[in-house]
């Protein structure tokens, strides 16, 4: 059984239709690949997920559960961890604070973060408006983990950041995966992407348009679909 499961959804902002029809699904234990061009509906596709975004049509389960049309924050309390594109923490606070303010559940704690991440642990009292871009981002991951997701949701988690960032995160990223951490990810780095992925989706226009492993992602299918 899929622990996430999209069929047929529709998603409009006002009168503009974003979605046409989008249909995916998430195992348990699965790194999920959603991509696509800029504007595809990747994003939206993640808020429709979260209740963010309100589906006119189609079916969301999470769970076992229907969540399409579920307010937000009941959604996001049956298991799914968000890290939003843009890393949103709150900049008043420290980032202990940050990890504290998001704790639910017991498997994650603020030791098992600093262990994924040690820079936050070096930086444990900084407030997050001080952190670089990189930390900021590492802090939106460990704010996400610390809610105990069964699901955990990057939306362009290694979007302009320094290399060498970007690979301590690709890092965190496959060993949440060898600990069976189930992940949908959104990311434009196909050569790190790929290779993490399970399976992929792969967006256009607002519609599902190839749904396979890696391996069957030809360099056809990435010119008509991915090339810039
Ligand atoms: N708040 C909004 N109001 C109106 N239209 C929106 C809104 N957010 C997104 N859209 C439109 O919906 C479509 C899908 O956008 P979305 O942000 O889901 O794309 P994306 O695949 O995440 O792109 P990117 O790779 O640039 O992040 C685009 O045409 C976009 O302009
Ligand atoms: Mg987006």
């Amino acid at each position: 059984m899929s622990l996430l499961e999209l069929k047929g959804v529709e998603t409009f902002y006002g009168a503009s239709q974003a979605l046409f029809g989008v249909s995916l699904d998430v195992k348990e234990g699965e790194v999920v690949a959603l991509m696509g061009r800029n504007g595809m509906g990747k994003t939206t596709t993640i808020n429709s997920i979260l209740g963010l975004a309100k589906p006119r049509s189609g079916s969301i389960s999470f769970a076992g559960r229907q969540v399409a049309g579920m307010r937000p924050h009941r959604i996001a309390r049956f298991g799914l961890g968000l890290v939003p594109e843009g890393r949103r923490c709150f900049p008043n606070l420290t980032v202990l604070e940050n990890l504290l303010a998001a704790a639910r559940g017991s498997e994650w704690t603020l030791e098992k973060v600093v262990e994924l991440f040690p820079r936050l642990g070096e930086r444990r009292d900084q407030y997050a408006n001080t952190l670089s871009g990189g930390e900021q981002q590492m802090l939106a991951i460990g704010r996400a983990l610390m809610t105990n997701p069964s699901l955990l949701i990057l939306d362009e988690a290694t979007e302009g950041l320094a290399p060498v960032i970007r690979q301590d995160i690709w890092a965190a990223i496959r060993k949440l995966k060898a600990a069976g951490q189930s992940i949908l990810v959104v990311d434009k780095t196909l050569s790190e992407l790929l290779p993490v992925a399970d399976r992929c989706f792969v967006l256009e226009k607002g519609v599902t348009v190839f749904e396979g492993t890696p391996d069957r992602l030809t360099p056809d299918i990435q010119d008509r679909y991915l090339g810039v």
